[in-house]
């Protein structure tokens, strides 16, 4: 059986309003995808942890403790959707080797250290179990050579090399709570592992499955 690991942006999942009917739609899709693929999920933080960072950052608290609070959310939230699927772990691992020992149809996370976003969770995740493909199911379609919730005219790149996007973000870690499509400590992990690498909008499941079962979807390859 394959392995995937799939990282969903916490703003897929936990948005400003949260929409149950997509919970439904998920969870039916996951149960369904974890009779062919061994699945890890990695959950972000999504509106909540970005409100939380935000108050602690005006109070003055330091930036690991924004990290931490952002990682108490994660799991906040992972343990939220690990309790409406039938098949997955119901204790949320602190470790991504914690993650690897579990036995779980479906084995769900949230962050683990200071320092990285949920992206770089899944990166180490995808290392270590082989993988055969890293998803990153953001809120927008792939990668753009700029935003596009701010510029119309961002174009999305189908394939880009991990080189190239090393050499605009860097691989290492800005700020709790900032808004990029991968965090620079994943992008090091990626080269690092040579790991199979795809972006796409985790809102669009007939994309995510098109990239998980190897047909073409709408999004954006990360060549290794
Ligand atoms: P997210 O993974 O949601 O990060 O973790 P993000 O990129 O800011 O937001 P999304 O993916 O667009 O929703 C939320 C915050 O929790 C901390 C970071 O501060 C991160 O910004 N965090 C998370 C860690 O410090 N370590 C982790 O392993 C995970």
């Amino acid at each position: 059986m394959q392995t995937v690991v799939i990282s969903i942006g916490g703003l897929v999942l936990f948005p400003e309003d949260v929409d149950e009917h997509f919970f439904e739609k998920l969870t039916k899709f996951f149960e369904k995808l974890s009779k062919k693929y061994k699945i890890y999920l990695v959950v972000g933080g999504g509106k909540t942890a970005r409100k939380y960072i935000k108050l602690g950052r005006t109070l003055g608290l330091n930036e690991i403790k924004l990290d931490e609070i952002g990682i108490e959310i994660t799991r906040i939230n992972a343990e939220i959707f690990a309790s409406l699927l039938g098949n997955s772990n119901q204790k949320i691992p602190f470790t991504t080797d914690e993650a690897k020992k579990m036995t779980n149809e479906i084995i769900i996370m949230g962050g683990t250290t200071p320092g990285h976003s949920t992206d770089m969770v899944g990166a180490e995740l995808a290392q270590k179990t082989h993988a055969s493909k890293f998803i990153v199911a953001t809120n927008v379609d792939g990668v753009y050579d700029k935003d596009p919730n701010e510029f119309s005219d961002a174009k999305k790149y189908d394939e880009i090399t991990i080189d190239e996007l090393i050499k605009k973000y860097g691989t290492s870690w800005e700020s709790a709570g900032k808004n990029m499509v991968i965090d620079g400590p994943a992008l090091g992990i990626i080269k690092q592992g040579k790991i199979q690498t795809y972006v796409l909008n985790g809102k669009n499941l007939d994309e995510l499955e098109k990239a998980i079962t190897n047909q073409k979807f709408n999004g954006t390859k990360i060549k290794n």
